[in-house]
């Protein structure tokens, strides 16, 4: 049986290998749709949780404290004060390809700015946003 360690190689590599955005959204919108029938992926909704002012933490009110109001632009952190290269898909092809990256982001920043995680459903609803916005 020489084949199985090349496919165990092989599925290894499948399992690194970069998804698109639509991919990652289409992941979270599956898992909101089994708690909640017929759940589609909002950009209304996406961008509605991007600006909406939360009262967990001073510095960072928003999504936008770090992000800027207009996500093709370059975001700057609002305590380090570095620059963050745009989070729409638009303006940086590289969102929302990783999504270990992407949930590690997701779980830092809902932590910190709407003081709980946030939902596969807001999840969705946000990729989608940042994926049609222009
Ligand atoms: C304190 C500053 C700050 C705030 C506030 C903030 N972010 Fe971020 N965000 C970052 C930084 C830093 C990164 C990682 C650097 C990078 O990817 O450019 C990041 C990256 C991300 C990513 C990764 C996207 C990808 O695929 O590359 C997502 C998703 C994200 N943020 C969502 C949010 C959401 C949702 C909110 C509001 C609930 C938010 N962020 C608020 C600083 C912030």
């Amino acid at each position: 049986m020489r084949a199985l360690p090349a496919l165990a190689l092989l599925l290894a590599s499948l399992a690194c290998q970069a998804e698109t955005a639509p991919q990652i959204r289409q992941t979270y919108a599956a898992e909101a749709a089994s708690q909640q029938a017929g759940f589609a992926p909002s950009a209304k909704r996406g961008e509605a949780l991007f600006r909406q002012r939360f009262a967990i933490n001073d510095k960072m009110p928003a999504c936008t404290s770090c992000h800027t109001d207009t996500p093709v632009n370059a975001g700057q952190h609002a305590v380090t004060g570095k620059t963050i290269r745009p989070l729409a898909v638009a303006a940086n092809g590289e969102r929302f390809t990783d999504p270990a990256k992407v949930e590690k982001w997701f779980g830092r920043n809902c932590k910190e700015v709407v003081g709980r995680a946030c939902t596969p459903a807001e999840k969705a609803d946000f990729i989608a946003y940042m994926s049609e916005v222009r």
